[in-house]
């Protein structure tokens, strides 16, 4: 009788779920037994993002992930570590380096501090994190602008050194889509040519319910894992809610916040929605367990719709339903549709 996420899936992936602060602190309990209960994966969502862990030169504040990591543990869970090296959510003295001496030490102190703090206790790492333009190119960051492509090499080959039983994923978002899955595979390549020890490759699935179609996201669980390497789905979350470049014409920069058109769903999301929402969840994790022998952890971006980071992005305070659980943390359509996959099986 499987009654819940984790065990449905148990055979196939782990099924992960992304924590913050309050739900490590364990604030609320019928939230808290809710992921004991659906989840074996957990991420966090923010608190070891370099601000977090190390907001000054000579300082890592470790309080917040070792309260994560003991949850995971507590819990018999798989951890993932999000994320080590990333141009965004930086401290801010590292975004001031410049000089090639001082970006090397910084990484080398950086990895090596925080990886073999957690050896032998967190599973995997991003060891690099949205390195990649939408068209396939390495994104200008300090890290690419003080040592060049080689701080991708660098950055594995000293998470490697650290914790050398730690899977070590690069991370990204469109990474299905065919020109920046290529300009991905090429860093792959660097990245092995180089030495770099790298296990897999995590695409975080922040969706629509229109895209990526399934054969897009099937052609890169294909592409990837020809390389040998395990593929992670990372961040999943399916929005709901239309973006401001989808308007026609329209001006990215202007102020959509308190606009009804970008917030159309402020009370409830119609059924006929909340079942365009499930079939998609349904064709996804259909896809997922056809390729399920490559495929090595599905994790969702949040728990429950009421405390996902899309009811903020792009636009503030709007009302975005993109999880299987919905805000009074029940579970949803779409919840039922995933489950349903594993009962006909
Ligand atoms: O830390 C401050 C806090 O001091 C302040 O009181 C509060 C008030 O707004 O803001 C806090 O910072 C927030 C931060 O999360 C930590 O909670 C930021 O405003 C908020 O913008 C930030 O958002 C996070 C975002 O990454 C930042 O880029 C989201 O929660 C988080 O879900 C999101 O996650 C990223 C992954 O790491 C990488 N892939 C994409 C994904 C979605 O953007």
């Amino acid at each position: 009788n499987v009654v819940s996420l984790k065990d449905s899936y148990k055979k196939e992936f782990y099924i992960g779920t992304a924590l913050d602060v309050n739900q490590i602190e364990e604030k609320n309990a019928k939230e808290d037994s809710l992921i004991k209960k659906q989840f074996n994966a957990i991420t966090a969502e923010n608190i070891m993002k370099s601000m977090f862990v190390h907001p000054s030169k000579d300082k890592y504040d470790f309080a917040m992930s070792d309260k994560f990591i003991a949850y995971g543990e507590k819990n018999n869970m798989f951890i993932h570590g999000h994320t080590l090296i990333w141009h965004s959510q930086l401290a801010p003295w590292m975004a001031e380096i410049k000089d090639v001496a001082e970006m090397k030490a910084f990484m080398k102190n950086h990895i090596t501090t925080i990886v073999s703090k957690y050896k032998g206790k967190i599973d995997s790492w991003d060891v690099v994190n949205e390195a990649l333009n939408e068209d396939g190119t390495l994104r200008k960051s300090v890290f690419l602008n003080t040592l060049g492509e080689q701080y991708l090499v660098d950055a594995f080959k000293l998470a490697a050194a650290a914790d050398p039983k730690a899977d070590l994923y690069y991370n990204d978002y469109n990474n299905e889509e065919p020109a920046k899955r290529k300009g991905n595979i090429d860093l792959i390549k660097k990245i092995k040519e180089g030495g770099g020890k790298i296990d897999g490759v995590g695409i975080q699935a922040h969706w629509r319910l229109e895209s990526p179609s399934i054969e897009t996201i099937e052609e890169s669980i294909l592409a990837y894992s020809a390389l040998g390497l395990k593929v992670a789905f990372t961040e999943l979350d399916i929005t709901v809610l239309p973006n401001p470049w989808d308007l026609k014409g329209a001006d990215v920069n202007q102020n959509f916040e308190g606009s009804a058109k970008m917030n159309p769903y402020p009370d409830k999301l119609p059924d006929s929605v909340q079942v365009k929402l499930a079939e998609r969840y349904a064709s996804i994790f259909k896809l997922f367990l056809k390729h399920q022998d490559k495929i090595s952890r599905v994790t969702f971006w949040g728990v429950h719709d009421g405390q996902s980071w899309l009811n903020d992005w792009p636009i503030k305070g709007r009302t975005n339903y993109p999880l299987l659980f919905d805000k009074n943390l029940k579970p949803k359509k779409a919840y039922q549709n995933v489950m349903k996959l594993k009962d006909t099986k």
